[in-house]
């Protein structure tokens, strides 16, 4: 027996609490999970539990919330909700307003400029032979990326970044004034951008969205800043601590980053291993619904109105589903995991985008720092939502920036 607390960030500290998920998927798959107020919900921990109730949205509700806390003073009537929390019908037309932008074919058209910034970033560093890792190269790559998207300069991407680092962080490690304050600049910031994108469209989605209407009616400023919160979220830490704690898992197995590197020398695709760092990784580690009926999971009795939460980092473990689930294996060629979340239909708008920001960097830093090692341990970030280090200290040999490098500072 394997003492099980999924809820408290302490779990976390170290690394997902991969011997707990063993347990409650071999003994208690849909475990009734106790919480500090005195409520409970139910943890769901098996690959083919987290997909049904990932593509069941009428039986299990992204309404009002889809964070563990929260919601239970939420008005159903509330016209201003984010696309993250819609069900459908609402949820497919919210989607349908922006997914032209987030096709493969939208992400590919990205594939060059994704390139040149992961080029940026380590020129960045490379002449220190040192940087952390996780602050100066993972960080970097989705604030740009998602500032590129939305149409606004890449320094106050990177601002944006941070403020959502406090928005995920749990709320006893950065305290309730840091998140507020957080939350307010994104707010603010998200208001003169909703304005001056109104003034003057531009030809980005943040220019699309402040311009364009849902169900007849113009997208206000509170839907906006919906959207700004939304994506600036999603797209930011998501791909960072992909990136962290997938180099981390490649520096504890040296043959599969000499893999890797041989890879990237010879120009291959990396697609598998970034497949296969998803499922090791899992960044997002959870997501909540409500059940709208009573019904059953696993054979577990789930009342109406009951939390359900689907653990994406131990479906990606599931024996029953991938062959040796604990092995790093960069050639997995077989992957169904569910990092994007379980193919429903708030499958991971951004999936194709992070995918070709993830393979770009990779190239890159694995690709360009010679004897890229670990300086230290990572801190983990205090989330039990998200997943990934907090910092990470490398260090590798000191090279020369490329000399296309000055071309790029120019242009943003
Ligand atoms: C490694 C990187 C990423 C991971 C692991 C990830 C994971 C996820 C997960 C688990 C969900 C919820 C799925 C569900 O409920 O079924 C989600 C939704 C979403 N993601 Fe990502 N994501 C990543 C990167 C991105 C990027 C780069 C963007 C945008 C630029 C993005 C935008 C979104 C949006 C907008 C949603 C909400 C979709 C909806 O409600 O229909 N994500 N993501």
């Amino acid at each position: 027996m394997v003492s099980v607390d999924l809820y408290s960030v302490a779990s976390y500290a170290g690394g997902q609490p991969h011997d707990q998920f063993a347990w409650l998927r071999s003994n208690d798959p849909v475990h009734r999970h106790p919480l500090p107020d005195g409520g409970f919900y139910w943890a769901v921990t098996r690959h083919a539990d987290v997909v049904a109730v990932g593509r069941d949205p009428e039986l299990f509700s992204s309404r009002p919330t889809i964070m563990i806390e929260g919601g239970e003073s939420a008005s159903p009537g509330d016209d201003h909700v984010m696309m993250l929390m819609a069900d459908p019908p609402l949820h497919t037309r919210m989607r349908r307003l922006v997914s032209g932008q987030f096709t493969p074919r939208a992400a590919r058209a990205l594939r060059p400029r994704i390139a040149e910034l992961a080029t940026r970033i380590v020129d960045e560093v490379i002449e220190a032979g040192r940087c952390d890792l996780v602050s100066d190269l993972a960080g970097e790559m989705p604030s740009f990326v998602i500032a590129d998207v939305l149409g606004i300069p890449l320094e106050d991407g990177r601002a944006l970044y941070h403020h959502t680092e406090a928005l995920h962080a749990a709320v006893e490690a950065v305290g309730l004034e840091a998140k507020q304050a957080a939350f307010q600049e994104m707010m603010a910031y998200a208001g003169r951008t909703y304005a001056a994108k109104r003034a003057a469209p531009g030809d980005d989605l943040a220019s699309l969205l402040a311009t364009g209407e849902l169900d007849g009616r113009p997208i206000d400023e509170m839907d906006f800043f919906l959207w700004f919160l939304l994506l600036v979220d999603a797209g930011g830490d998501t791909t960072r601590n992909l990136v962290g704690a997938g180099m981390w898992a490649l520096f504890q197995e040296p043959a599969a980053l000499a893999d890797l590197r041989s890879r990237v020398a010879a120009g291959s695709s990396l697609g598998s291993a970034v497949e296969e760092l998803l499922r090791w990784v899992s960044p997002v580690i959870y997501m909540r619904r409500t059940a709208t009926a009573d019904t059953e999971l696993a054979g577990q009795p789930i009342a109406a109105g009951d939390r359900v939460v689907v653990y994406y980092g131990s479906a990606n473990r599931d024996a029953a589903v991938f062959d040796q689930p604990d092995r790093l294996d960069l050639t997995r060629a077989a992957n169904p995991h569910v990092a994007f979340g379980g193919g429903g239909p708030h499958f991971c708008l951004g999936a194709h985008l992070a995918r070709i920001e993830i393979e770009a960097l990779l190239a890159e830093v694995v690709g360009r720092l010679d004897g890229l090692a670990p300086a230290g341990d990572p801190t983990w970030m205090p989330s039990n939502f998200v997943f990934g280090p907090a910092s990470l200290p490398v260090t590798f040999t000191p090279a020369a920036r490329t000399p296309a490098d000055s071309a790029l500072g120019a242009r943003s």
